[in-house]
């Protein structure tokens, strides 16, 4: 883990409200694994004070590493004013990162939004002809092409709520159709969105008794243990009552967290 000041090599917008922003640091690129994820403090002076969390979502040669994020507010709408050659306090990398399948295990990844963050850099990391990439929208305008991280050669599928482009519904409308396609030996289950789509692919997950990580996106002030903020509650079979996102996770097995609760 570092803390340091990254050279912004570029930061560019690919859809109404969404960038993609690389920093230059050898050493995260030299640690990073997928589904873990760095602090940010977005400007130089202390307003706002504390760092914001986001997921690596990949790495470019040896010194460059990905941020996609969303202008949500004040924070990410200041990120999102920044311009190549300034410098951003980085520390990181931070958390779990997700258990990679092995070589000839099916995969399936259900992103939410900008939930693909984490996603693109695991469909990086694992074999392309062995996984779908299911990715779910509100909208046509939001679709995050994935053909630019290098992920041509993955199956990859997209929902829109509002149907502009793809299937017509939800991810999870996606995944279940994909699960009903594996009689046995269904594919492993990756998944990072908002709450709701998290619950839904659980139960999907949990029902079948398929593996499930998922990476939780918890509002985080330290992301290092030590304000309690993140804490969500930990299934009873669990020898502990709270996990802290920031460091046990982000990324769980579903089967450790108390869905319930969360
Ligand atoms: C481990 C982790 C990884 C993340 N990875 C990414 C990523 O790769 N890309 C990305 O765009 N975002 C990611 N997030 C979410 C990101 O941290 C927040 O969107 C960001 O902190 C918002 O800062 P802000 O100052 O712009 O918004 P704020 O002014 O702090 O909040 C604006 C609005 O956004 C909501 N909000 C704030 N934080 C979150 C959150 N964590 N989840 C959902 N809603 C939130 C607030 O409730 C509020 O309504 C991640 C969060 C975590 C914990
Ligand atoms: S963010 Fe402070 S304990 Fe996790």
């Amino acid at each position: 883990m570092f803390e340091q000041n990254s050279k912004i090599v570029f930061n560019k917008r690919l859809a109404p409200e969404i960038f993609l922003l690389a920093l230059e640091s050898p050493e995260v690129v030299a640690e990073a694994r997928p589904g873990q994820f760095v602090m940010i403090r977005v400007t130089p002076g202390i307003d706002p004070l504390l760092r914001r969390p986001f997921s690596i979502c990949g790495t470019r040669g040896d010194d460059l590493f990905l941020i996609l994020y969303k202008v949500v507010g004040r924070g990410t709408a200041i990120m999102s004013q920044t311009r190549a050659g300034e410098k951003l306090s980085v520390l990181g990398p931070l958390g779990t990162g997700f258990d990679l399948p092995k070589r000839d295990c099916n995969s399936v990844l259900v992103a939410g939004g900008i939930g693909v963050a984490p996603l693109i850099f695991l469909a990086q990391a694992i074999d392309a002809g062995k996984t779908a990439f299911l990715s779910g929208y509100r909208s046509e305008n939001e679709i995050l092409p994935l053909e630019q991280f290098g992920l041509d050669a993955m199956e990859t599928l997209i929902s829109t709520d509002d149907g502009t482009a793809g299937h017509h519904g939800f991810v999870t409308e996606l995944l279940e159709n994909h699960l009903a396609g594996f009689s046995e030996d269904p594919p492993l289950i990756f998944s990072c969105g908002p709450l709701p789509m998290l619950n839904r692919v659980a139960e999907l997950a949990l029902k079948r008794n398929i593996p499930c990580q998922v990476s939780l996106e918890t509002s985080m002030a330290c992301g290092l243990g030590a304000c309690q903020g993140c804490a969500v509650r930990a299934s009873s079979k669990e020898n502990r009552t709270y996990f802290h996102v920031c460091q046990d996770g982000p990324v769980f097995d579903v089967q450790k967290l108390d869905w319930k609760a969360l």
